[in-house]
């Protein structure tokens, strides 16, 4: 086990595409499978989105999954010693390493989930302080915590890590869908993830209607030198599941895209982590 042995860090996965690619179908899929799969010492599941999408598709009821940390004044007033739209100076390097223990939420299967929220413009008012504090959290979250971390990222994955953390990202699996825009997404999220330093970049071809389109989004990407992890089918249990509100791994334990996410998390663990 982790930590034990001392030669395994953990393993940090980002999930990154054009919105409604499936990012967080698959980063909460991933997540609960690796939890039953009993590889991990734990499994932290963070949303980098303030809309609290990826506790709901994990099945943890509303209700319990709290506020983004990016949102709590006075925490982030505590350890940066500045509030939100507060002027003055505040902590670049502010104490994170209890957060994600005393913030998380317990989800299904055991996985926890964290929700960081976003890094914000500072359009209107300063949110530096904000952002310093999540920018701080995800570096510790990658670089010093010893267990799987999946990540769903839904803004850029530029504006949330600096190079440091970019580093300890073992893996950035970008969703694409069959169609231009999201393979066009695909391909600069790939760019950038190389300039940042990211360890592996791989795809994952969802909604795909059946093998020919498969190999059609795949080919494309592997001609533009992004390599392709597993493909997973467009199912109308996750049409069903998504209209009810509930996980696809609850709704449908058997469908077939839960069958091409766990080839994929043996990928994942075959490649990654041993
Ligand atoms: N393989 C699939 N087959 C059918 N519907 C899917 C599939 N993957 C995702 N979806 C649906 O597409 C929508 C967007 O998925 P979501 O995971 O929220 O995307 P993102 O996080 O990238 O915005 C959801 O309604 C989801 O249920
Ligand atoms: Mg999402």
């Amino acid at each position: 086990m982790n930590g034990t042995t001392g030669e395994k860090k953990g393993l940090k996965i980002g999930v990154a595409g054009k919105g409604g690619v499936g990012k967080t179908l698959v980063a909460s899929t991933l997540a609960r499978l690796a939890a039953r799969s009993g590889t991990f010492s734990q499994v932290l599941a963070i949303d980098n989105d303030p809309s609290l999408n990826l506790g709901m598709a994990l099945g943890i009821p509303v209700d319990e999954i709290g506020r983004p940390i990016s949102e709590m004044r006075d925490l982030i007033k505590e350890r940066t010693g500045a509030a939100p739209g507060e002027s003055g100076p505040f902590k670049l390097n502010p104490r994170v390493s209890d957060i994600p223990d005393k913030f998380a939420v317990p989800g299904p299967d055991g996985v926890r989930l964290l929700v960081l929220g976003t890094i914000r413009d500072p359009g209107s008012g300063c949110l530096c302080s904000s952002n310093a504090l999540v920018r701080e959290l995800l570096y510790h979250l990658i670089v010093q915590r010893d267990e799987l971390v999946v990540l769903d990222f839904e803004a850029g994955i530029e504006s949330s890590m600096g190079r440091a953390t970019s580093r300890g990202l073992d893996l950035l699996l970008v969703v694409v869908e069959p169609g231009q825009k999201s393979i066009q997404v695909g391909e600069k999220l790939a760019s950038m993830a190389k300039q940042l330093n990211i360890k592996h970049v791989l795809a994952v071809v969802n909604k795909a209607s059946d093998e020919g389109e498969a190999r059609l989004v795949s080919e494309r990407l592997t001609s533009k030198d992004i390599g392709v992890i597993g493909s997973i089918p467009q199912s109308r249990g996750a049409i069903e599941a998504d209209m009810k509100g509930v996980p696809l791994l609850d709704h449908a334990p058997d469908d077939m895209a839960i069958g091409a996410i766990k080839r994929i998390l043996d990928h994942i663990t075959n490649q990654f982590y041993n």
